[in-house]
C-alpha cells in the first residue's frame, strides 16, 4: 500500500499470472505461438474487445465481468510474451530463418511483435462491437470458444511439457470465461423477461 501522501498510479502484480518455463529452446514453435499475441484468437484481440464492449452494457455484472476479464487477457498476454521469449532466446538469425522467422527477424529482431503464426499484422478488423450487448456478449463466447481451440492445437504440437503446462493453464482460462461470459447472457436474458411483466 501506498504511504500517506503518496498518490497511487497504478496497481499491478509483478509476477506472471502463471509461472512460464520451457524446456529448450524452440523457434519454430514460437513461430506458431506468435499469433496467440497478435493472432485473429490471441489475448490482444481479446483484451480490446472486452474494453471496448463495457461501454455498451448496462448491467453492472455484466460490466464488471468485462473489466476483469479484458485485464486478466493483458496478463496472459505477458504470458505469450515470455514464453516467445524464451523459445527464441540465443536463436542465431540462420536459425530464425529456418524457421520461417527471418522476416520478424529483419524487422523485429527477437522481440515478440503483434502478428498471427503466418506473420500478419494485428488487425482490428478481428474484434467487433455491435452496441447490442447480447450480440457482444455470443461474440465473446465464441472467442473464448476459438482461443481454447487455437490453445488446443498449441499443446498438440508441442512435446515440450513445461511448455505445455503453462499452455493448459491458458486454455483452461478460455474455458472459465466462456462459462462466465454464458452466466452474463442468462441473466441478461432473466432481466428482459421479467420486463415484459409490467
Ligand atoms: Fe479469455
Amino acid at each position: 500500500m501506498p504511504k500517506q501522501g503518496e498518490i497511487e498510479l497504478w496497481i499491478y502484480e509483478k509476477r506472471l499470472e502463471y509461472p512460464v518455463r520451457v524446456s529448450q529452446k524452440d523457434v519454430g514453435m514460437a513461430k506458431y505461438l506468435i499469433t496467440q499475441y497478435g493472432g485473429p484468437d490471441g489475448e490482444l484481440a481479446a483484451s480490446l474487445r472486452y474494453m471496448n464492449q463495457r461501454y455498451g452494457m448496462k448491467n453492472r455484472k455484466a460490466i464488471a465481468l468485462l473489466t476483469d476479464i479484458a485485464t486478466e487477457e493483458l496478463a496472459h498476454l505477458e504470458i505469450i510474451a515470455t514464453m516467445v521469449h524464451k523459445l527464441v532466446k540465443g536463436a542465431t538469425p540462420e536459425e530464425m530463418r529456418a524457421h520461417g522467422l527471418g522476416g520478424h527477424y529483419a524487422d523485429h529482431g527477437h522481440d515478440p511483435f503483434y502478428v498471427d503464426g503466418n506473420g500478419v499484422p494485428f488487425s482490428v478488423m478481428y474484434i467487433a462491437s455491435k452496441g447490442d450487448p447480447i450480440a457482444n456478449l455470443y461474440e465473446d463466447i465464441a472467442a473464448e470458444e476459438k482461443a481454447r481451440s487455437v490453445y488446443q492445437k498449441l499443446i498438440d504440437m508441442t512435446d515440450d511439457k513445461d511448455l505445455q503446462d503453462g499452455l493448459i493453464f491458458l486454455r483452461e482460462r478460455e474455458v472459465v470465461h466462456s462459462e462466465r461470459f454464458r452466466e452474463v447472457v442468462q441473466i441478461l436474458r432473466e432481466e428482459a423477461s421479467a420486463k415484459k411483466f409490467f
